[in-house]
C-alpha cells in the first residue's frame, strides 16, 4: 500500500492526450507476463478480474472448477448470473489487464441467464456468456420457462431465496428428464467464520464485510445434511456433494479482506494516475498475488472433507 501511494503521488505530470490514448490501448490489452507461466489460465483471469480482492479471485476460481463437470448441453441456464463475469471467465473468456475489458469472449455459453438486478444484467450482456438474459426474481411464485426445458442448470445464489424448497420445485419442473443441475451453497461453517470474527471486531465492521451474507441469508445456516434434505424435498435426486473451497481457515482471510475494502480504495487511487502506470501497478500486483495464493487452490489444497466444507457443490438430477 505504501509503495503504491508513493508512486501515485510521485507520478503527477500530465501526459498529452495522443500518448494517453496509446497507453489506454495497452491497459485494455491482454496481460503479458513471464512470471505467471505454469498457472492455469482461468486462475490468472480471476486474479486479474479481482486484482485488489485476491482472495475473492482465487475463491471464484475454486468454485468454478466444478464447471468442468457440466457438459453444458443446451438449453442451459445460469440462474442469478449477476454481472456475468464469473461465467464469462469460467467458460473461457479473457479480460484485459484493466480487469474489465473483454479481449476474448467465451466459445461455450449458457443459452439463458437470469437475475433480479437489471444493472447486473446490463453488464452481463456485455460479457456475452449468456445468449439470452431474463429479469426474474427467484422469490416470485412462477419461473418463466417451459417445463422440461433445461438440460444444464447452474445456480449459486440459493441462500438468498426466502423459500428455497418452493423455488427448487419450480427449477425441478423446468429441468429436462436427462438434465443435470449444479447448485453451490454456503454451509453453517461459513457463518461460523463470521461468528469468530464477531468476537474480535465490531458488528459494523463485520456488516461492512458482507452485509448480504450475514443478514439476508441467515435463514439458510444449514449443514450438509440439511442442504441435501432441501433438494430431496423439492423432488431431486442428489448425485454428489463435495467441497468447492479451500479449508475454512483460509476462508476467514476473505472476511478480513472484504472488511478492509481495499478494492475500492485502490480503484480510486489508480484512476488518478496515467494508464501506463495503472498497467504497471496492476501487472505487478496480479503477478505477486497470483503466485502468493496459488498454493491455496491446488488439487491437494482443495481436498476438503465435505463435513468441513464452507461452500458446497451439489450435483442433482431428476
Ligand atoms: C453472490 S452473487 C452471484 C452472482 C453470479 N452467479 C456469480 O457467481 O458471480 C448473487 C446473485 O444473486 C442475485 N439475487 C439475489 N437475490 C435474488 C432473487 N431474489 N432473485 C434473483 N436473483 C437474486 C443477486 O442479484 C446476485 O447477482
Amino acid at each position: 500500500m505504501k509503495s503504491l501511494l508513493r508512486r501515485v503521488f510521485q507520478q503527477n505530470k500530465k501526459v498529452d492526450s495522443g500518448k494517453e490514448d496509446e497507453e489506454r490501448k495497452l491497459l485494455q490489452s491482454p496481460l503479458v507476463s513471464d512470471k505467471l507461466q505454469g498457472l492455469p489460465k482461468e486462475y490468472i483471469q480471476f486474479m486479474t478480474w479481482s486484482c485488489f480482492q485476491p482472495v475473492s479471485g482465487f475463491l471464484n476460481y475454486a468454485k468454478t472448477r466444478a464447471f468442468a463437470s457440466l457438459d453444458m448441453t443446451g438449453p442451459s441456464i445460469d440462474i442469478s448470473c449477476g454481472d456475468g463475469s464469473t461465467s464469462f471467465i469460467a467458460l473461457g473468456g479473457e479480460l484485459a489487464v484493466d480487469g474489465k475489458t473483454p479481449v476474448r469472449f467465451p466459445q461455450t455459453t449458457f443459452t439463458h441467464g437470469t437475475d433480479y438486478n437489471p444493472r447486473s444484467l446490463e453488464v452481463a450482456s456485455s460479457f456475452r456468456a449468456h445468449d439470452a438474459l431474463t429479469l426474474h426474481d427467484n422469490d416470485a411464485a412462477d419461473f418463466p420457462f417451459d417445463d422440461g426445458a433445461f438440460r444444464t442448470v447452474y445456480h449459486n445464489a440459493l441462500y438468498f431465496v426466502k423459500d428455497p424448497v418452493a423455488f427448487l420445485r419450480n427449477v425441478y419442473a423446468s429441468m429436462h428428464e436427462d438434465g443435470i443441475g449444479l447448485f453451490q451453497v454456503w454451509t453453517d461453517k461459513f457463518y461460523a467464520a463470521y461468528d469468530e470474527m464477531g468476537e474480535c471486531f465490531s458488528s459494523e465492521m463485520i456488516h461492512e464485510s458482507s452485509p448480504f451474507s450475514i443478514t439476508d441469508t441467515f435463514h439458510t445456516r444449514w449443514d450438509v445434511k440439511q442442504w441435501e434434505d432441501v433438494f430431496l424435498q423439492a423432488g431431486f435426486k442428489v448425485q454428489q456433494i463435495e467441497s468447492a473451497f479451500p479449508h475454512a481457515d483460509i476462508f476467514k482471510q476473505n472476511v478480513i479482506e472484504r472488511t478492509l475494502c481495499l478494492r475500492n480504495d485502490y480503484w480510486r487511487l489508480l484512476n488518478e494516475v496515467s494508464p501506463r502506470t495503472q498497467r504497471e501497478i496492476r501487472t505487478e500486483w496480479i503477478e505477486k498475488q497470483a503466485r502468493f495464493y496459488y498454493s491455496c487452490v491446488t488439487e491437494e489444497a482443495l481436498k476438503v472433507p465435505v463435513e468441513d466444507a464452507v461452500y458446497l457443490s451439489i450435483y442433482v438430477t431428476k
